[in-house]
């Protein structure tokens, strides 16, 4: 893909921070090499949704619930992403884990942002204010963030970058993530993409 830019679609179910801080790293000039095309949500009511529309972006949704089973969940996934062209996915507070059927189609082209330091944390059942309930339950005294591909293993991908965010005394659950999110996710998910993009359209 060399003297290309990489596209990229945006795979959320929530609130949208992590998106925005990639729309916002577009508009800033850290992500170069790549372009948001695509915000994908499997929640209709996902604020997410009006962060895309807001910065013109194509959004579409796909709910389990209206498909058949997994398969069929993914394979109109799929159809989104080859109909747009994509390059690059990123799993920006995406809850849903995806089947190795999905993921071995996208080899080192699919980012995943986890609100823990990788392997504290992690895995099946280990997702948003969870993950940092634990880490307080836990009573670790620093946590942080990890930006990592994603395989068929559930937080088990190659990690690309982490960051480190010191827990406080008095944090609750709420207090400790918006912590991760702002001193590591929204730094650490568009440096990353950026990264990966830049390689690509490099090789
Ligand atoms: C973020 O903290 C993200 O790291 C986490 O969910 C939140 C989504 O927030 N993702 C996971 O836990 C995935 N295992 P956002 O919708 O505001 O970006």
């Amino acid at each position: 893909m060399k003297g290309d830019i990489a596209k990229i679609a945006v795979l959320v179910s929530g609130g949208g921070t992590n998106l925005q801080a990639l729309i916002d790293a577009q508009e800033m000039g850290i992500i170069s090499d790549g372009k948001i095309c695509l915000v994908v949500s499997n929640n209709r009511d996902a604020f997410a949704l009006t962060r895309a529309k807001n910065a013109g972006i194509d959004s579409a949704v796909v709910c389990k619930k209206d498909c058949a089973d997994q398969s069929d969940f993914e394979n109109k996934i799929i159809e989104l992403l080859d109909k747009n062209g994509i390059d690059v996915i990123v799993l920006a507070g995406f809850m849903s884990i995806l089947s190795e059927d999905f993921t071995s189609r996208y080899p080192k082209r699919i980012i995943n942002v986890h609100p823990s330091l990788i392997p504290s944390f992690c895995g099946k059942g280990f997702y948003g204010l969870k993950v940092h309930e634990e880490a307080l339950k836990k009573g670790v005294k620093v946590t942080g963030a990890t930006v990592h591909f994603v395989n068929e293993i559930p937080d088990g991908g190659e990690i690309i970058m982490q960051k480190a965010v010191d827990v406080l005394p008095d944090d609750t659950p709420e207090v400790l993530q918006k912590r991760v999110m702002q001193e590591a996710e929204w730094i650490i998910l568009p440096m990353s993409v950026q990264k990966v993009c830049k390689n690509l359209v490099n090789a």
